[in-house]
């Protein structure tokens, strides 16, 4: 088990950044989800951890140490990949042994750990067969297999299962969690899925163009976004934003958005909110019908069933309130849906996207 440290680590392609002072610290036994929108850096930071890419500022430490110049093989670090290149002539015996082999390992031991992690990840009875004649998910499985039979301090998972179907996704993610339980190691997993960084992860941290944006706990960084681009990021149906200005003082601050939207500010008083352009956010599950302040035509309507999303024309701006799946059901383009929401329950940013209200977990 390790800790491992990221201290204002930097990556350049020539003259571009693409990942901007990074300073990170991932617990000993954390299960960390680095999430992102493509290209955001995640991938390069993981591979900079696993020694596969250059360091080119910062320092990187496994439980203290510093590492930037020790080779990946040293590292003691196992990686799963989103193309997990399994050997196709080999069993599934020899896949999830070959760590072991090439490590000398005595074959009785080798027998032993293989058995033991096929046990664990359901392939006892696969263990002669050639990756070929594997589903999807039973190969992703075996390259699994193959990085913990090696027993190392820390896994890194890049997109292990963005190759499966949506099914098999939510299983092995479970099983993942229950890895985890069992094993207790250091994992640092990147994905742009964010339901798939919630459910995971002890600590989310969020990138874009290369720089943290906020590093919590699934629940930190779903109530207490630091910023604009993290709020919008995580939590699904995307979090709704209407552009406007603070006005007034005290206990009578007001944001007043377009169309005479006004929303007293009196509870966020203890913030840093101040007269000036702002943008208020609501989650689409904080929008409800009843009788508020915004009132607009139905454009959409996404219904789950159990709930139903209500993409509502309110003038200029598109909004997406939360229905129940009945009260959705009665619902057609075109009728008038008047929305209220708790201004307490409502995000209030700056002018540079920063959050003003509540007590926001900055990197
Ligand atoms: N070898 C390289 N040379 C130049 N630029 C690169 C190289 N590798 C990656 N990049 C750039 O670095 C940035 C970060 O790439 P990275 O692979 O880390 O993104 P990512 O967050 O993993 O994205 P994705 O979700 O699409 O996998 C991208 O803009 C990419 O184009
Ligand atoms: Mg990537």
């Amino acid at each position: 088990m390790a800790q491992v440290e990221l201290v204002n680590l930097c990556k350049s392609y020539g003259d571009v950044q693409v990942v901007r002072q990074v300073s990170l610290t991932v617990d000993d036994g954390e299960f960390l989800v680095l999430v992102g929108p493509s290209g955001c850096g995640k991938s390069t930071t993981l591979r900079m951890i696993a020694g596969l890419e250059d360091i080119t500022e910062g320092e990187l430490r496994i439980d203290g140490q510093r590492v930037n110049e020790v080779s990946p093989k040293d590292r003691d670090i196992g990686m799963v990949f989103q193309s997990y290149a399994l050997y196709p002539h080999m069993t599934v015996f020899e896949n999830v042994a070959f760590g072991l082999t090439l490590r000398k390992v005595p074959a009785e031991e080798i027998e032993v750990r293989v058995r033991a992690v096929a046990e664990a990840l359901g392939l006892q009875d696969l263990l002669n067969r050639k990756p070929g004649e594997l589903s999807g998910g039973q190969r992703q499985r075996v390259a699994m297999g193959r990085a913990i039979a090696r027993e190392p301090r820390i896994f890194l998972f890049d997109e292990p299962l963005s190759n499966l179907d949506a099914a098999l996704r939510v299983q092995m993610r479970g099983e993942l969690l229950a890895l985890h339980q069992r094993v207790g190691t250091t994992m640092v997993y990147v994905t742009h899925d964010q339901v798939e960084a919630m459910t995971l992860a002890t600590r989310i941290a969020i990138l874009d163009g290369g720089i943290l944006q906020q590093i919590g706990t699934p629940q930190e960084v779903y109530r207490r976004p630091a910023n604009r681009f993290v709020a919008g990021f995580i939590g699904s149906p995307a979090m709704n934003f209407l552009d406007g200005r603070v006005s007034g003082a005290g206990d009578s601050l007001v944001f007043e958005g377009s169309h005479d939207l006004q929303v007293p500010l009196g509870h966020m008083t203890e913030t840093k909110a101040a007269p000036g352009p702002a943008s208020l956010g609501i989650r689409p599950h904080d929008l409800v019908r009843g009788d508020g302040p915004l009132e607009g035509h139905v454009e959409v309507v996404e219904a789950l069933g159990w709930e139903a999303f209500a993409h509502v024309r309110v003038n200029d701006l598109l909004l997406v309130a939360r229905l129940e799946g009945d009260e959705a059901a009665r619902l057609t383009r075109g009728d008038r849906l008047r929305l209220r929401f708790d201004p307490a329950r409502a995000h209030l940013f700056d002018s540079e996207g920063r959050a003003v209200v509540g007590q926001a977990t900055s990197p």
